[in-house]
């Protein structure tokens, strides 16, 4: 099958954005990079240069730290009630959910997935995750303490807690769902009250870029949202490491996670993390069969394995080892490989050249140590990033391609013989972000959820995201939630307030 590679072309509006000079948003306002240099973003369908934006680093970061103090603490957004922030960032979604086709056109040039998906899941979902986290600006409550105070007796207190918002916050996100990333930071920084210097990757940053002009039209004052596109090695360190920085959020690779640490050690800033995974999909003998096979190839060929929560891992009864495998090896056969504006293509090419190395580098490196493809196993075509869906089978545990992160479209298959060989195989991993389980029996679905080192646990389902779901890691896969109420300690210090009365 030849890589389709006809694109269908996105309307003017689209065009217009994507060809315009791109510049970063610090205190209200679009400036070039101070150095005056720019990069490229490629359109990974083609491998051609999409767009060249402003190349932000430490004067940058600087220059948009200073906004988002002096907004933090002086401008107008420190004085506005919760009610005035749920409005703001309730209009942000609706301005979104306005742009939805504009928005999805530009998720897909930039980052390749398929339209029809930026357009079901990516926007929607970070409409979607606005609203949400609009409704909390108004909910963020403290508590009133009941105190006994040993050593003064007698003596009577009022005790009460507040959460205030942490600060200035720095975010820096990946790019395999770049403006949903943006959302999952923004909405529940916005809503605690928090200002904002975002850092979008150097793969995706132009929907970052065009949310920052709706950010604008919504009314956001100056300085509140700062966003810096750059490389992570420089504006992303910058970023990580800046002493007037309260708190950085951060999502990407396990590696990367580790040095965002390191920096953040110099202010003791808080940090919370959203890292990598190898999450384990588990199928039991008992399931139907053809809802178990469509949700495994769903749970790792969605977004072309490009997800922190892929279920990289397939774990299947022995019983039904062949006849599951073979499912989803046919499935894997028959998914439209093209680009993502082919209205067809089910699924688009990797992110980026260096994605394509290093997924082609794990099948490599799999096939050398013994396994084998069912399916799949190499690059598909000659242009663009492209990888065809692949089953690895012949795996085990010790294998390079069964413990690392591939992200992508590459899933290893294994049997295992019980529930206690299979818990020991799921959770023999570094990561513990997710676990899928397929199976009738409840008692069997709840023991195995209860039994997983896995952060989120779906049962008869895979990659059902809510915003009012918590989602973040075990184990390495990080520190902190992201989404439902539970990210709102991510983005509040507790203060505890006594008054002796
Ligand atoms: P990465 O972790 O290098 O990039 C993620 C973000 O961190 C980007 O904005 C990047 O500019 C920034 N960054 C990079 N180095 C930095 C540094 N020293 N200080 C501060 N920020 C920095 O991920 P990359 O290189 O794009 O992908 C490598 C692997 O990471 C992938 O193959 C995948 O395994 C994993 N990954 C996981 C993601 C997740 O959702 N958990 C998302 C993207 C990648
Ligand atoms: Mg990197």
């Amino acid at each position: 099958m030849a890589t389709a590679l006809k694109l269908v072309e996105p309307d003017n509006r689209v065009m217009d954005f994507v060809s315009r000079k791109h510049q970063m948003l610090i205190n209200g306002k679009w400036s070039d990079a101070a150095s005056g240099k720019t990069f490229s973003t490629f359109n990974p369908a083609t491998g051609e240069v999409l767009a060249n934006i402003a190349e932000g680093d430490h004067e940058d970061i600087n220059r948009a730290v200073q906004a988002a103090r002096a907004a933090f603490e002086t401008g107008p957004w420190s004085k506005m009630t919760p009610s005035e922030r749920g409005r703001l960032i309730w209009k942000l979604a609706d301005l979104l959910e306005e742009n939805l086709e504009e928005f999805a056109a530009i998720e897909t040039l930039d980052n390749g997935k398929p339209l029809k998906v930026a357009r079901v899941a990516d926007v929607p979902l970070a409409v979607d995750l606005f609203r949400y986290m609009a409704g909390w600006a108004t909910k963020i409550e403290g508590n009133t303490i009941p105190i006994s105070v040993p050593y003064a007796p007698g003596a009577k207190y009022l005790a009460y807690t507040v959460r205030e918002p942490v600060g200035v916050v720095g975010q820096i996100i990946p790019w395999n769902f770049p403006l949903l990333m943006a959302a999952w930071k923004l909405g529940p920084a916005l809503a605690a009250g928090c200002t904002v210097v975002l850092k979008p990757a150097e793969q995706t940053p132009l929907s970052c870029l065009r949310l920052g002009e709706l950010i604008q039209e919504a009314g956001f004052p100056d300085g509140v949202v700062n966003i810096v596109p750059g490389y992570g090695e420089t504006a992303g360190a910058a970023l990580a490491a800046h002493p007037d920085v309260d708190k950085v959020a951060f999502t990407g690779s396990t590696e990367v996670g580790k040095l965002v640490l390191q920096a953040a050690a110099g202010n003791l800033k808080k940090v919370s993390l959203e890292l990598g995974g190898k999450s384990p999909n588990v199928v039991f003998g008992d399931v139907d069969v053809d809802a178990a096979v469509a949700g495994s190839a769903s749970a790792i060929f969605f977004n072309h394995g490009q997800c922190c929560c892929a279920g990289s891992r397939l774990y299947v009864e022995q019983n039904i080892f062949d006849k599951v495998v073979e499912g989803v090896a046919d499935r894997a056969g028959k998914i439209k490989v093209g680009s993502g504006m082919e209205p067809s293509t089910d699924m688009g090419p990797l992110v980026s050249e260096e994605q394509l190395k290093r997924v082609c580098g794990y099948l490599d490196a799999g096939f050398s140590e013994g396994a084998k493809a069912v399916v799949g196993g190499s690059r598909h075509g000659d242009k663009g990033y492209f990888v065809k869906p692949t089953v690895l089978v012949n795996t085990d545990e010790k294998m390079k391609v069964v413990q690392e992160e591939i992200f992508g479209p590459v899933v290893t298959a294994i049997p295992f013989k019980d529930g206690d060989d299979l818990v020991r195989k799921a959770n023999d991993t570094v990561y513990g972000l997710a676990a899928g389980i397929w199976t009738k029996d409840i008692q069997k679905a709840h023991r195995t959820a209860s039994q997983m080192r896995a952060g989120t646990v779906w049962i008869n389902c895979y990659n059902i995201f809510d915003a009012a779901l918590p989602f973040g890691g075990y184990k390495q896969s990080g520190w902190g939630r992201e989404m439902g109420h539970d990210v709102l300690e991510m983005y509040t210090e507790v203060k505890a307030v006594c008054t002796a009365l």
